[in-house]
């Protein structure tokens, strides 16, 4: 319940009076199935599907990089807010697989859109848009906005192709929102959260100033992904569930009235037990990871298009949004789809 006394238009503790105005997303054109790599790997498609819900995963061209996937999800967002790139004032890209490592991907997004506000990176891993949608909605509330968030991988640049305990978890794609400040409408609250301890869980351990990359460590692989599933599996059911019900607890929202639960898309086994956890009713729960795969930061904004796209997303939905990834990073929160039809202000 929200507080009585509070003002009129207050979006609740912890919240921003922030909206998400417009939501687009671009996946690339290749598909490719469990069979598919089954013909390179000692691997099934049965395995896959019956380990993770994993069906099939869109792989950018040899051509295409992260700010390209990103760029065309920024447009259809910005289309489906009815906003100019003019209107924009800062540009946020979610991505822990940039384009390069120097410079940041936001500038070449923005320079794509053409335009020169502030451009930056966020790199939370795949708890990336959730972290994006607190500091792009505080941006938005603080003037900074409209926030073009983006959330934008190629994950399958940085998997080893070789080893099937990673290669058949991972897709590409984009997603992007726009955030506007608008009194009455309800961003958050959040509950992010980090542990590096837990960093060699889930890594890409050479190319950065740690280990920087040389013959040796590249004959290694030292710059592919390397993770140790179980452990992942265990933290990402736990956290997500406990930030989960944190923000409903925060927000005092009955779990019974959240109409929509998006989970981070790494494996539909991994969500089916954060559902079961938070006592969400299965038929609230959107699951594209079947489709997909694991798009990292850009799975939850895929996967709110694609509820989207199915009508699953009504004006004055309570959604709740949950994320995992490495670091460790983790996240919640809570929102109202689209409060009113209210002109930007
Ligand atoms: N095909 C066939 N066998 C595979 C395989 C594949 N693609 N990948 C791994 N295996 C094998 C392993 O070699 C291992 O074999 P072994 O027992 O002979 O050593 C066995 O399968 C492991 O099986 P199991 O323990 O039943 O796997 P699991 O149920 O733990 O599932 C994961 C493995 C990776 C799917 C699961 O741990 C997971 O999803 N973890 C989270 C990963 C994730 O989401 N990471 C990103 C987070 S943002």
């Amino acid at each position: 319940m929200r507080d009585a006394t509070a003002p009129e238009g207050d979006p609740g503790p912890g919240a921003l009076p922030v909206a998400i105005t417009g939501l687009g997303a671009h996946l690339p054109a290749r598909v490719v199935t469990n069979d598919d790599l089954a013909e390179r790997l000692d691997t099934s498609d049965e395995w896959i599907r019956s380990r993770t819900g994993i069906g099939q995963r869109h792989v950018a061209a040899a051509d295409e990089a992260t700010a390209d996937l990103a760029a065309e999800a920024a447009k259809s967002a910005l289309a489906d807010a009815g906003l100019g790139i003019e209107d924009v004032g800062s540009v946020l890209v979610a991505t822990t697989t940039p384009d390069h490592l120097i410079p940041g991907t936001a500038p070449l997004v923005a320079e794509r859109l053409g335009t020169q506000v502030a451009a930056v990176d966020l790199n939370a891993a795949c708890s990336g848009f959730v972290y994006g949608l607190q500091v792009g909605g505080a941006l938005a509330a603080t003037g900074a906005g409209p926030v073009l968030l983006v959330g934008a991988e190629t994950l399958t640049r940085v998997v080893d192709h070789g080893d099937r305990a990673t290669a058949v978890l991972f897709g590409d794609g984009a997603a992007a929102v726009v955030l506007v400040a608008r009194p009455g409408a309800r961003l958050g609250p959040f509950r992010l959260g980090a542990d590096g301890a837990q960093a060699p869980m889930l890594h890409r351990r050479s190319g950065g100033s740690r280990y920087p990359t040389t013959a040796a460590g590249l004959q290694n692989g030292d710059h592919l992904l390397t993770m140790r599933g179980g452990d992942v599996y265990r933290h990402a059911v736990a956290r997500m569930a406990a930030a989960s019900t944190e923000v409903l607890a925060r927000s005092g929202t009955d779990v019974a009235d959240v109409d929509l639960f998006v989970g981070h898309q790494a494996n539909a086994r991994i969500l089916e037990a954060v559902r079961a956890r938070v006592g969400i009713a299965p038929e609230r729960c959107h699951v594209t990871v079947e489709r997909h795969a694991n798009t990292s930061a850009a799975s939850i904004p895929l996967a709110l298009a694609d509820a989207r796209d199915a009508g699953r997303l009504h004006p004055g939905a309570t959604v709740l949004l949950a994320a995992f990834g490495a670091g460790l990073t983790w996240g919640a929160c809570l929102l109202t789809w689209n409060p009113d039809d209210e002109e930007i202000t």
